[in-house]
């Protein structure tokens, strides 16, 4: 049984992952609050992402920017111009949809053709109204949160909430590149908030108007990627913009293949390949992943080419990672706004701004619905959810029972055990309820490992240890448990 996206956010609020902000006020749109376990999978998930684009990288360096910055940045970068979406607005009602949404949800309009004049367009044509009646004004929306700085609140004072983290990166281009002296090729990554003022939030975690992003600047003043080879036979299914066109299927083929084919770049077939690396890492089908081109019209104002990572969800295809090739689009136009030079030196070329080859931009929250949605299934034998979550992500790697809840020696001796593993990994404990309904509550979960402590325990020290997804139980020493799941764990 897979779940539908309303199924899935109410399991995530029966079980403490997920919850509307604010619930008690009737919540709020576009925004949602992580709960205890839900705070624990997120925090894994930016762990592991952070370890693996730049602890475990040479060429890859870390910043945590301000959500608010001096407001010039967004005037450098083209967002208080640019970043909008189409809407259309209601004259009677004042019901505003997103128009690429609309239209091609309910007129087979494809969605990623659509600019202002062709929506204007279709309108027009097709003669469509709002469901109360009323007329449709199409107009382009940003959506960029302002606020003001300080206690005067007048045009010399506002200023934004970040809608991406990577300006942020372009600000302190120059402090970074000179303090950690780096040479191209080199990244500089970020994981934070972003805000957008989406027109119409929806599929739960999927798009809110509060999210969290993480992000890769990748700079290089060569056209060719050195490390192109660790990833080039990836086979994976690709749709470039000339087959989607054509109203084309998407093909499998590896990335050396969609390299020669001319589709895209060597670096943004490499980091393709690294993202969905990564995802795979961590338990996802591959098949359950595509990689699709933006058509020119869909491409966003700074990007040459684009290509995004889709997940197949129950509601379809959708992005979980923008790969743009940004050229020099943000270091110039901030060297030309900031007047302040932010190049590099080449070898062989001299001073120059790099280019950006690849900006890999990673949805954290889309990035969880992706794992939770590719662990969770109903087991009908069992006769419970099981979350089958990589271990390295789940919220608990162990949780230790005593068998029986009422016999005193069983829960002492539990309580030592559970005491020696605390302090190893995130560990639970409990003694309520019966055995099958403790094991079945951790299966919903997605604790990888139970630990039931029974009466030869007390005897010689060895305890059961249950295997999530088999449901199998193996006898074990309680020293050997630590060292048993440290081994699971591992990469
Ligand atoms: P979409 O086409 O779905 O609106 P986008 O093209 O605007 O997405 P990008 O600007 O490429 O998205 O943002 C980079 C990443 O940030 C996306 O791949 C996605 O994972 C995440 N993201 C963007 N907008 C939202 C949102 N409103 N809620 C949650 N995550 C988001
Ligand atoms: N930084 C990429 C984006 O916001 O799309």
């Amino acid at each position: 049984m897979v779940l539908n996206i309303e199924e899935f956010a109410k399991f995530c609020k029966r079980k403490g992952f997920v919850f509307p902000t604010a619930e008690i006020y009737g919540g709020l749109a576009g925004f949602y609050d992580y709960g205890p376990l839900g705070v624990e999978v997120k925090n894994s998930v930016k762990q592991q992402w952070w370890k693996f684009f730049v602890n475990d990288r040479l060429d890859v360096v870390g910043i945590d920017g301000c959500i608010i910055t001096n407001p010039k940045v967004w005037h450098a970068s083209g967002h208080v111009e640019s970043f909008t979406d189409i809407m259309l607005l209601c004259n009677k009602c004042k019901n505003a949809v997103r128009a690429d949404h609309f239209l091609s949800e309910k007129y087979g309009v494809k969605p990623e053709s659509l600019n202002l004049e062709r929506v204007k367009q279709i309108i027009k044509e097709k003669n469509i109204k709002c469901s109360c009646g009323g007329e449709f004004q199409v107009q382009e929306f940003n959506l960029m949160f302002k606020t003001f700085i300080g206690p005067f609140q007048d045009e010399g004072s506002k200023s934004f909430l970040r809608p991406e983290t990577a300006q942020l990166i372009f600000a302190n281009f120059k402090n970074i590149v000179e303090t950690s002296r780096l040479k191209p090729p080199f990244g500089i990554a970020q994981i934070g908030k972003a805000f957008r003022n989406e027109i119409s939030p929806r599929n739960f975690l999927f798009r809110m108007r509060e999210f969290e992003m993480m992000e890769i600047e990748y700079f290089a003043t060569n056209l060719e990627c050195p490390f192109f080879k660790e990833v080039s036979d990836l086979e994976l299914q690709m749709l470039p913009a000339r087959l989607q066109e054509k109203q084309g299927e998407p093909v499998r083929t590896s990335l050396k293949q969609a390299v020669s084919n001319g589709w895209l770049s060597e670096w943004l077939a490499y980091w393709i390949g690294v993202s969905v690396k990564w995802f795979t890492r961590f338990g996802v089908d591959i098949n359950n992943l595509r990689a699709r081109q933006h058509l020119s019209e869909e491409k966003a104002h700074y990007a040459t080419d684009t290509w995004d990572i889709e997940y197949k969800f129950p509601f379809g295809w959708k992005e979980v990672v923008g790969i743009a090739d940004r050229g020099v689009f943000d270091l110039s136009r901030h060297e030309k706004f900031s007047s302040k030079k932010l190049r590099v030196f080449d070898q062989a070329k001299g001073s120059l701004i790099p280019r950006v080859v690849a900006e890999p931009s990673f949805g954290l929250d889309r990035a969880f619905l992706v794992f939770m949605f590719e662990a969770l299934s109903f087991d009908k034998d069992r006769n419970n959810f099981v979350l089958k979550i990589h271990p390295v992500l789940a919220p608990f790697k162990v949780a230790v029972f005593p068998l029986l809840s009422n016999k005193e020696e069983l829960v002492e001796k539990a309580l030592t055990v559970y005491n020696g593993l605390k302090h190893e990994f995130p560990t639970f404990f409990d003694a309520s309820g019966s055995i099958g309904r403790r094991y079945a509550r951790q299966d919903e979960i997605g604790t990888p490992f139970c630990v039931t402590i029974d009466f030869q325990t007390l005897q010689d020290d060895t305890v059961t240890i249950r295997d999530r997804d088999t449901t199998k139980q193996e006898r074990l020493a309680i020293q050997e448990l630590a060292s048993y799941i440290h081994k699971k764990l591992r990469l």
